[in-house]
This record gives structure tokens, sequence and C-alpha cells, in this order.
């Protein structure tokens, strides 16, 4: 058949020593964990420390999991405590280096001992086992071991990407309810400083959940503090004592509240437990990228989103790695900085996404000449579609056709990596990312929940490290992910393509979210954003294809009569998104239009709207309300 012609022309085999080399040899694993689902996770469960052992694997009240039933662990031990009477309490567990070439290294043991400092200092300002605090912090060592510090101590974390703005910042806190803000005087990214404190204090102004700021003082900035509020990080974590017993938690206490974007204006705060999600970080992180003692990890995530979590922070320290951690903008001081970093440090493993690979593909090779990249082993990329040429490019120039590839499809929702390509034992397709990991089982499905080769990505049995809610929202939880067939199977949201070796080509979102930069954003929080400005009725907004972004946003805007529609007034509607939401959300490309063309049911029809940003025809047009709209769409 041509399709399989087509997919086996384009397989692109490891090479030899990497084959030879890893730690997977064939698919004894995969085939153990399909016949033996529950076995396997509790296997993976054993190389974990706990205080005491779960009674039950799984209990599952669809859509309600329980794993690891009756067991207690600590996040903090099992990243750190647990190598402390090992030779890995020596080893360095982060690399760091600022925009501005500043380093930092911390040894586990270094890391242990900041980590429950931190713990000291969170208890003694109040926080308790449940309370959550929230993190507002550049990419820096202290994000990190506020984590686990946190994780000690039994409180919940919620990161908050330092991007985002003060509107954000104050809907997940207020959301999160936290009660206490972790945030520095400003973050360091090309050249600039971002002064998140001034942001912080006005995401919490009058927020009475807040009863204290931490400030981490990463830049030397004039801020001003609150003296009954605020209270400098380094003061108060410098006189604490050096060990902080950590509490010990129930294996589906949370862990963290992480928000994502989805169809409605409000993002969804996603709950991970500490046992099962702390055995899909560490399960996926060894399996995936095939963990070596010697090896140099660095995935290039911020902390603000899920990728960082797990493979930051929670794979990679409960496997005992050394990482690589970079704050800054990757054309900072040039566009050979991420080649550099590599070099200097030797790094094995580089995670990054698409989207960082079309820039630097945009940039050159050039910029790789003269660089030492002969320590990479592995590469990976995550977050959106990798397609073939930037796939190629990524083999070609940066793994020197030496590293093979693994493109790795997961979301906030599912904790940890679900599809991958396994190099050792199965071919690499660019654009295809792979086959369920063991113990995962994942089915492309079309509406009635039959099996297809085209349709909605959906796994169909608990994991360990799935989403256990959305915060304070069960109804949405299930409306979202567990309507579809009657609470079976779990939609993820993507549609696939499932070929004849039952591998898995993502297509993308099937909802109103935008895939921008690997980061998902909500077409209704962007429309808010819009209509919020004093001089618009009513906007939509719709995803456009982007060279380097993958996608980009694109809004079509009703301005009030009267008002001019100026390429000014396009300043000034991006400003009120970066304000509302976060630099990430401005749209690229503002269109002005009389009306909007809608169903007759009101709904605004994004389609149509989507052909006429790529200059293409309006297809059917049957279900628009006012036909006219269209000619006067197509004037613009
Ligand atoms: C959505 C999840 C999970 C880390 C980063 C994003 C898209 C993710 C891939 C991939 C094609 C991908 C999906 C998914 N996505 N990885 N390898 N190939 N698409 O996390 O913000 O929760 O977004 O990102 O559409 O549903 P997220």
């Amino acid at each position: 058949m041509v399709s399989s012609f087509l997919v086996e022309s384009q397989s692109v085999p490891a090479s030899q020593k990497y084959v030879q080399e890893s730690n997977i040899k064939n698919y004894a694993l995969h085939e153990y964990a399909g016949k033996n689902r529950i076995a396997f996770w509790e296997a993976c469960a054993e190389q974990l420390s706990w205080n005491k052992k779960w009674h039950t694997v799984l209990e599952w009240n669809s859509p309600f999991a329980k794993w690891f039933d009756g067991g207690k662990l600590n996040a903090s031990v099992n990243c750190l405590d647990r190598f402390m009477n090992t030779p890995l309490k020596d080893k360095v567990a982060l690399y760091f280096e600022g925009e501005r070439g500043d380093q930092q290294s911390y040894t586990y043991e270094q890391l242990y001992l900041k980590v429950n400092k931190i713990a000291n200092a969170l208890k003694s300002i109040g926080v308790k086992k449940g309370d959550c605090v929230a993190l507002y912090l550049p990419m820096i060592p202290e994000a990190i071991a506020s984590m686990l510090a946190c994780a000690r101590i039994g409180a919940v974390h919620t990161v908050i990407f330092a991007g985002f703005s003060s509107e954000s910042l104050r809907d997940r806190v207020l959301d999160a309810n936290a009660k206490i803000l972790i945030t520095a005087d400003g973050g360091i990214r090309k050249g600039k400083i971002t002064e998140l404190k001034k942001i912080a204090d006005k995401a919490v102004e009058g927020l009475t959940c807040i009863e204290k700021v931490l400030v981490v003082d990463r830049s030397n900035q004039n801020v001003t503090m609150d003296s009954d509020r605020d209270v400098w990080f380094e003061d108060l974590v410098e006189k604490q004592e050096p060990y902080c017993k950590p509490e010990v938690m129930e294996a589906e206490d949370p862990l963290f509240i992480l928000y994502t974007s989805g169809t409605t204006g409000k993002p969804k705060g996603i709950v991970h437990s500490t046992g099962g999600y702390l055995v899909g970080a560490n399960t996926s992180t060894k399996i995936v990228f095939d963990v070596k003692p010697k090896d140099i990890f660095w995935c290039t995530a911020d902390v603000g989103w899920i990728t960082g979590h797990t493979y930051v922070v929670y794979g990679p320290l409960s496997n005992g790695m050394t990482q690589v951690v970079y704050e800054g903008s990757f054309d900072q001081p040039g566009k050979d900085r991420i080649w550099d970093i590599i070099d200097k440090y030797k790094v094995t493993t580089l995670y990054t996404a698409p989207t960082a690979i079309r820039l630097f593909m945009k940039w050159g090779e050039k910029y790789l000449e003269g660089k030492d990249l002969s320590s990479l082993r592995l590469l990976g990329s995550v977050g959106e579609p990798l397609n073939p040429e930037a796939w190629h490019w990524y083999h070609t120039q940066v793994g020197q056709k030496r590293c093979p590839i693994v493109d790795t499809w997961w979301q906030t929702e599912t904790g940890s990596i679900i599809l991958s390509t396994i190099p050792s034992i199965m071919d690499m397709k660019p654009g295809c990312v792979g086959k369920p990991l063991p113990g995962i089982e994942a089915e492309v499905f079309d509406d009635l929940g039959n099996p297809v080769s085209k349709g909605y990505v959906s796994i169909l049995s608990p994991w360990p490290s799935m989403l256990r809610g959305i915060h304070g929202d069960n109804r949405r939880f299930i409306q979202t992910y567990w309507n579809k067939w009657g609470g079976r199977y779990y939609l993820a949201g993507d549609s696939a393509f499932k070929d004849e070796n039952g591998d898995y080509w993502i297509e993308g979102r099937i909802d109103d979210t935008i895939n921008v930069s690997a980061h998902r954003i909500g077409t209704m929080e962007v429309e808010s954003a819009l209509v919020e400005h004093e001089a618009v009725v009513e906007a939509a907004v719709i995803g456009i294809p982007d060279k380097v972004t993958g996608q980009a946003i694109c809004a079509f805007v009703v301005l009030k009569d009267g008002v001019a529609s100026a390429e000014m007034m396009k300043d000034s509607l991006k400003e009120i998104v970066a304000d509302k939401i976060g630099k990430i959300a401005k749209p690229k490309a503002i269109f002005f239009v009389q009306e909007l063309p809608k169903t007759r049911s009101g709904k605004i029809m994004r389609r149509l709207l989507k052909n006429i940003a790529l200059g293409q025809k309006p297809g059917d047009t049957t279900t628009l309300e006012n036909e006219a709209v269209i000619q006067g769409l197509f004037q613009k």
C-alpha cells in the first residue's frame, strides 16, 4: 500500500552504537506491561522509597483513580534524602547558568540542605500540610528548591510561569487559595529585567488569602517591601535549621496544582497526586531518556510548565541525575548560547521543543561551527508536532546523525510521557511520536469509541500520573475528559493518525486551544482580554500556522462605531492581551472586521476565519447566519 511505503521510506534507524548501549533492547518490557499492567506499575513504584507500602495498587471508580492506596511517602525524600547515604550525595544535581554568565552548582547534598532550610522557612511563617504555596519565579535554583521544600512539608505548590501577567497570576493565586507567594525582585531575560515583584504586588493587592510574600534577591532591583507582608527569602532561609523532618504523605495527597488553558476563559487547575505522579515521572524518565549514571541532562523547559515539573524537577532528581538549568534566552549574548552550554557542560541528553529547534534552524548552522557537541547522545522533543524538516535538521546538525530523537507526546493532564519513540527498539519516523510507553494503553477512537486509524487520541485505562481532577471543579473534569465515551476512556483532546505499525502521528488539538511555542493558549482567554478594551465590541481568535512558533494567534476584532481601525489600535490591543494574560498570548496578526461570522446558534465560525486568514476559499457556509458577512470579511 502507498501509505505503508511512505511510512517505511521515512524511517530512520538509530545508530548501532546507541542500540548496543541502550538499556532497552527489545519489546519485553512493553509486552510484560501489556499483559501485567498492574504488576508492572507496582514494580515501578517499588523503585521509590516509601514509608509504608500500599495495600491496593489501583482502585478505579471511573473517572476517579487511587493509585498505591495505603502507601505513604514524601516526594522530596525521593529526590534527595534517599541519596544521602550513597555516593550520589556528592554528585552534582544542578549546574545553573544565568543569562549573564553567572554560575552555580549544587551537589545532591547541597540541594538537600537548601531544600530543608526553605522547608523550615515556610513552616516558620505558618505553612502547614495541605496549604497551597504559589511560586512566581524565574528559572533559578530557588524555584526548584522551593517546589521540593513545599513537597517536604506537604504543602501543595502551584507554579505560575513568570511570563504571565499580574492578572493571570492573581486569578491562579485566588483559584488555588494560596497562602504564601514566593517571587523574586526581578527575572533576567534578553538582557532585560522583568520586574516580577512589581507584577506580584499588583496581583496580590487586596487578596486576603495571601499572608506572606517571600522575595528572592535575584537581580538587585529596588523593590517596595510591605513590612507586614513581604520578607526577603534569603534572610528568612539563612537562619533556619539545616534539617526539616519530611511530612509523611498519603500516596493520593496532592503534590501540586498546575494551571493550563481550556476551551473556556478560565484556566483549569490540574491536580496531581504524590505517589502516582512520582512513579510516572521516575519511570518515564528512565525509559524514554535511557538514563545512565554519567548523563548530563538538559531539559530546556521552564518550571512554570508541566515539562519543567516532570523533567527538570521530579523525574531527573528522583533518578539521581545531573542536569543543566539555564535562566535566560537562547540568543544572549549571541545565537550560539545553546551550543556553548552543551559544549561547556558536556550535555548528553537535550530535551527541547520544536519551536526552539525551528528557531535554531532559522538562525543557521554557522552558530554550531566550532562547538564540540560530541557529548550529546540523545535528543528529545515535546510540545507540538516536530515537522520533518526540523526533525532532519535536529538529527543532522545537532545530533550529527549519531543521536536518535525521541518525540514525546503528553500533556499537563497526563503528568508524564504517554507516547514516545524508543529508538533502540523502533525506527524513528520524522513527525511520528511512536507508541504508548510500557504500562500505557492508548488508542485512536472514532466518536463511538471504535478503534480507527484516524480519530481521537484516548487512553483506555488509568495510569499512575494521570490528573486527579480540576481543582474545585469536578464537573468540568468529567465533562472535559470523560464524557465522550461514557466514562470509559480518557479524551486527550488531540486528533491523530495511527499507522499500520501502531505508531501515532499527532495532528493537533480538537478544541479551541492554540499551541504557541509549545504552550496551550485558550482562544476564549484571548478573546476576553480583547473585549476588555474600550474600543472593542467583539473578538474572535484563531491559530494560524507559523514557521517558528508552530501556531500563531490571529485575532478578528469588531470595533465600536467611530473608532478608527488604525495600526496604533493594533498595538494597543496587543498590549491589553499582554497585560491581561502575558506576552506569550499577544496576537501576531489582527484584522478589523464589521461583523463576525456566526452559525445560527450563535457560535463563531472559526474554520471560516481560518480560511480567510490563510487566504483560502470560505468553504461550506450553509450554517452561517448571515452570509453577507463573508463578503464583508473578504473585502477587508
Ligand atoms: C498538548 C499538551 C506536555 C508538554 C508540553 C505541552 C501537544 C505535546 C506533543 C508532541 C505533537 C504534542 C498536544 C497536547 N503536544 N507534545 N510530541 N507532538 N503534539 O503541555 O500545555 O499540557 O499541552 O501539546 O496537542 O495535547 P500542554
